[in-house]
Formats: structure tokens, C-alpha cells, sequence
């Protein structure tokens, strides 16, 4: 299959770009498209022949349960029953934006196997303009995971994409680099207090600041059994192994030098002003304490390393505060829980 690029990014309301993208999802294909947060591959939710071959492009778990993008508020009643008043108070304040509600799923509406034995369903409205216009053009729910293969970390530009599904899929739909860089917070509505299930790029702050407190499932919950059935499965794993650091520094030179020592090739990520010689490669995420900066470049830069011949990676930790819990979140997961100390 030849893997088409229609870019999008100079001229977002030109509806010439966007047909191929619809005639492809209305005939029961799968299209790459950009969110605020990372690439997703989309495919029509009520259709099980399109939601499948999103599963096959990927590689993806047939078990692990696909997000429903919706274009329009008002869509979430005709995929979900029950929806509480808080859910509601959200979806006024932070949608469009990075926040997947988990509700009761309304039944026979969703392809089966897009939330295969579950009876819930997730739900989300993307804030990005190329992804409104395609599902309101379109005028159907997208059942979309990011679009990356499963084992990477998600794409959050069009050519991570394009490395990732190259002749797996016919298109992908150009619209630049994502800005959040990190996936949506899921939460679920189903439970009382509604739990997040995933942090994403809505903070956790910003939905107690409306809705009172949430829970949240602890920061290491390897022995716990996943909620978000997500959670279970390997994120990402760079090819090297990749440890978690404190963002100082002189730890880090100091480390950088023990691992020289040992003749292994290091790569770090770290903020933009620390000047760490030693190091092999230094993949900059942003300036000191920039949480959004962190996370948007954080894919990128482990992207990047992946292509080096590092040895070995350390990655500069942040607070669990803001952003920077969903940013811990997937570091812990690309680490393995690994922390390097010196
Ligand atoms: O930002 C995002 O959420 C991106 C963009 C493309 O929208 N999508 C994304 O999808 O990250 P995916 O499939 O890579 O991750 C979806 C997460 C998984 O951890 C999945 O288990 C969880 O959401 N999830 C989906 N439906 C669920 C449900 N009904 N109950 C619990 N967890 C659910
Ligand atoms: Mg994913």
C-alpha cells in the first residue's frame, strides 16, 4: 500500500484537503490526522471492518479499548447513557480539549470490538483545527488510537507517523507538530469520585478546580491491577534503556562521567540550559522548569534518541505537578521505573 501526505498546515478550512481523507474513512479505511495532543488513526467507530484495521496497522492489542472522537459536544448522548452532571460541567469548561470521559456505553451504536467486553466507552473531543474540520466534514465518530506502532512512543508530527505506518496505511493528514505532545487525561465518570485513569494534558488540578476532589491511581501501580486496560500493555521502550534523573545539573555531568568510564555512549534529555559536555548527544525538551515545553518535546526527543547509538539514556526528571504527572507517568513507563543514582 502506497502511504499518502496531504499537508493541511497553511490552509486548514480548504475543504479540498480534507476529501480524500473522508471518501478514504467512509469506505471503511484508516486515516492519520492530527489532534492538540498526538497524531490519532482514525477510523469510522461504528464500522467493526475500519475499527479492525486500525488494530492490524498498529499492531495494537485487540483488547486494549479504542477513544471515540466526537466533533460536536451534543454527540456524546447518542454513544453514552447516564451522563452525570459533572461530566457535563467538563465537557463545558475543557472541551474542545485534552480530556477523554469514560461513560456507560450506550449499546449497539459503537463497533464491538472498538471497546471489545467493555461496557464502557471513552469519549473525547480533540481541540485541534485539522481534527474538528475532519469529523464535522465527515459528520461520524472516529475511533482513534495514536497513530504510532504499538511499542513507540506516540507521533506528534506527521513524519513520526510516516516512519511508524509507512505502507500500513493510505494517508495521513498533515497539520505540523502537535502542541500538547502528550496523550489526553482519561477519566472516568463511571466511578464516584470520577478517577483518572490516565494523566494526560489536562491536569489534574484543572478538573478539581471544577469538580471537587478525583482520585487518581498511584504514581507506581506496577503490582496493581490496570484500570485503564492501557496501562498493562509495554508503552514504549527505546532501544536503549532509558533511566530517570534528577534535573541538576552537576548529578548529571557526574553521572554522564561514571557511565564514560564504563565506555558506554549516553544520551541525555534534559532542559535547555544545562550544558552537559560529556554527554554523547543532548536532546534539549524546553527551558528549566517548562512543564508544557517538556511535554511537547518529550516524544521527539526520545524519537531521536532511538536513532543514536547510545548505549544508554537518562532523562532529566519534573514535578508531579501540572503536566508534568503525565510526563512522569510515561518517563516511568520508558523507564521501566529505572532511576539512575550516582
Ligand atoms: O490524546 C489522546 O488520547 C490520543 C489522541 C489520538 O486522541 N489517543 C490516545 O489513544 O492516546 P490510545 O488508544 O493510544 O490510548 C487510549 C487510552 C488507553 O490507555 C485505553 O486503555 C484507555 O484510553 N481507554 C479507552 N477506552 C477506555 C474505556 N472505555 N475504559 C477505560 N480506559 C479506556
Ligand atoms: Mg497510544
Amino acid at each position: 500500500m502506497d502511504t499518502e501526505i496531504v499537508s493541511v498546515d497553511n490552509h486548514v478550512g480548504n475543504s479540498l484537503s480534507y476529501q480524500r481523507a473522508v471518501d478514504i474513512l467512509k469506505n471503511g479505511g484508516v486515516v492519520a490526522f492530527p489532534t492538540e495532543t498526538v497524531y490519532g488513526l482514525g477510523a469510522v467507530a461504528t464500522d467493526s471492518n475500519a475499527v479492525q484495521k486500525i488494530f492490524e496497522a498498529k499492531g495494537r492489542p485487540s483488547d486494549n479499548p479504542l477513544i471515540v472522537h466526537i466533533g460536536n459536544k451534543e454527540d456524546v448522548d447518542k454513544y453514552a447513557l447516564d451522563v452525570p452532571e459533572n461530566a457535563k460541567k467538563l465537557m463545558e469548561a475543557y472541551w474542545p480539549g485534552p480530556l477523554t470521559l469514560v461513560f456507560n456505553k450506550r449499546p449497539g451504536v459503537i463497533a464491538e470490538n472498538a471497546t471489545p467486553g467493555f461496557e464502557t466507552v471513552g469519549i473525547r473531543m480533540p481541540d485541534h483545527p485539522v481534527a474538528l474540520t475532519l469529523l464535522r466534514k465527515l459528520d461520524l465518530p472516529l475511533a482513534a488510537p495514536s497513530a504510532n506502532r504499538s511499542g513507540k512512543p506516540s507521533p506528534t508530527e506527521a513524519n513520526h507517523v510516516f516512519t511508524d505506518l509507512l505502507g500500513r496505511i493510505p494517508l495521513i493528514v498533515d497539520g505540523g507538530r502537535t502542541g500538547v505532545g502528550v496523550e489526553s487525561t482519561v477519566l472516568d465518570m463511571t466511578t464516584v469520585p470520577p478517577t483518572i485513569l490516565r494523566p494526560g494534558g489536562l491536569t489534574r488540578e484543572m478538573i478539581e478546580e471544577l469538580i471537587g476532589p478525583v482520585h487518581a491511581e498511584s504514581k507506581v501501580s506496577k503490582e496493581d491491577a490496570p484500570k485503564a486496560p492501557g496501562m498493562k500493555y509495554m508503552h514504549y521502550a527505546p532501544e536503549s534503556p532509558l533511566f530517570i534523573i534528577e534535573s541538576d545539573e552537576k548529578v548529571i555531568r557526574e553521572a554522564v562521567r561514571k557511565l564514560n568510564d564504563e565506555e558506554k555512549r549516553v544520551a541525555v534529555i534534559g532542559p535547555d540550559e544545562f550544558k552537559i559536555d560529556e554527554a554523547d548527544w543532548y536532546f534539549p525538551v524546553g527551558p528549566l522548569r517548562d512543564q508544557e515545553a517538556l511535554a511537547a518535546n518529550l516524544y521527539g526527543a526520545i524519537r531521536q534518541c532511538d536513532m543514536t547509538e547510545a548505549d544508554i539514556i537518562l532523562a532529566a526528571e519534573t514535578e508531579w505537578t501540572g503536566v508534568g504527572a503525565a510526563v512522569m507517568n510515561r518517563l516511568l513507563k520508558a523507564a521501566d521505573g529505572k532511576r539512575f543514582t550516582i
